[in-house]
């Protein structure tokens, strides 16, 4: 695996620190990232770590700066104030390409090809990536059997031949394919009915927790945060405000986190 930064944009920013257990330990790095566009915050003062193998839970409402937060880990974006540190590489010193190659990424709309098998789909990033054709065939079949698709009755089928959850288990397989250290998910169960959305959360907490990698995922329900979190980061106007494993969180006198847990009461 090709992890040499981009020599141009390396040199705007110093080597960071190694050889730590500590360092070793963490997957990325936020160092005080403001993200401003036309003098609007959507991101102010993120300064936190997210360690490796843990499911950091982004929780917050609507428009509270989760996606960009997602975005500026994969290079989507770029701070316009300080760093965003990935496997002890700032974003912007990582070749755009090769970083995203190491991220899975998971979003609601999927992002399937229509005009792509599902087969297809799943092999895009090994495909790119070169792999001889009967390893790539091989692990197709594996991912999909690994997110509940029996391979012989899908592999073959369009996006558009599938449900909601069964296209969403198709992101999921392909966000995997190329065995990447680190997933993003996006509301990835948040357009499926309440049936489908709670059996993909149960499958997938049992999945993460065998999959052994660092999952950062986005929601704006606390239900589907208690369910699969290790740690929950909270959300507001931009900031992280809260950020704690889910006992604590249950605890927490911060207003906004109390708005979030009074929801649980809501319903039944
Ligand atoms: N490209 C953009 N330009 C300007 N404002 C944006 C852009 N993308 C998002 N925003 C705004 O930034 C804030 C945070 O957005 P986002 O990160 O998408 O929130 P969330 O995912 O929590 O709903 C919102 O107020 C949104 O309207
Ligand atoms: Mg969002």
């Amino acid at each position: 695996m090709n992890e040499s930064p981009n020599k141009e944009s390396a040199i705007r920013h110093p080597p960071s620190a190694s050889g730590s257990s500590a360092i070793a330990e963490v997957a990325v790095a936020f160092h005080h990232v403001s993200l401003h566009i036309q003098g609007k915050a959507l991101v102010e003062d993120l300064n936190f770590t997210i360690r490796r193998g843990e499911t950091l839970v982004l929780l917050g409402r609507s428009g509270s700066g989760k996606t960009t937060t997602l975005k500026l880990i994969n290079r989507l974006l770029e701070p316009t104030d300080g760093k965003v540190v990935v496997e002890e590489t700032a974003t912007t010193a990582w070749h755009a390409i090769t970083l995203r190659r190491r991220i899975g990424y998971v979003i609601q709309e999927t992002g399937l090809f229509p005009h792509f098998t599902v087969e297809r789909n799943v092999a895009l990033v090994p495909t790119l990536e070169g792999w001889p054709v009967a390893r790539t065939g091989a692990r197709v079949q594996e991912l999909l059997a690994l997110v509940g698709l029996d391979p012989s009755v899908f592999a073959r089928r369009f996006p558009q031949e599938l449900s909601g959850g069964q296209r969403q288990r198709v992101g999921v397989a392909r966000a995997l394919a190329a065995d990447p250290p680190l997933l993003l998910m996006d509301e990835p169960f948040g357009a499926l009915d309440p049936l489908t959305r709670a059996e993909l959360q149960n499958e997938f907490a049992a999945l993460s927790k065998r999959l052994n990698k660092t999952i950062v995922f986005v929601t704006h329900d606390i239900r589907e945060a208690f369910k699969l979190a290790s740690r929950i980061g909270l959300f507001q106007d931009g900031r992280l405000v809260e950020l704690c494993e889910p006992a604590a969180f249950r605890r927490s006198t911060h207003q906004e986190a109390q708005a979030f847990l009074a929801t649980l009461n809501d319903e039944s």
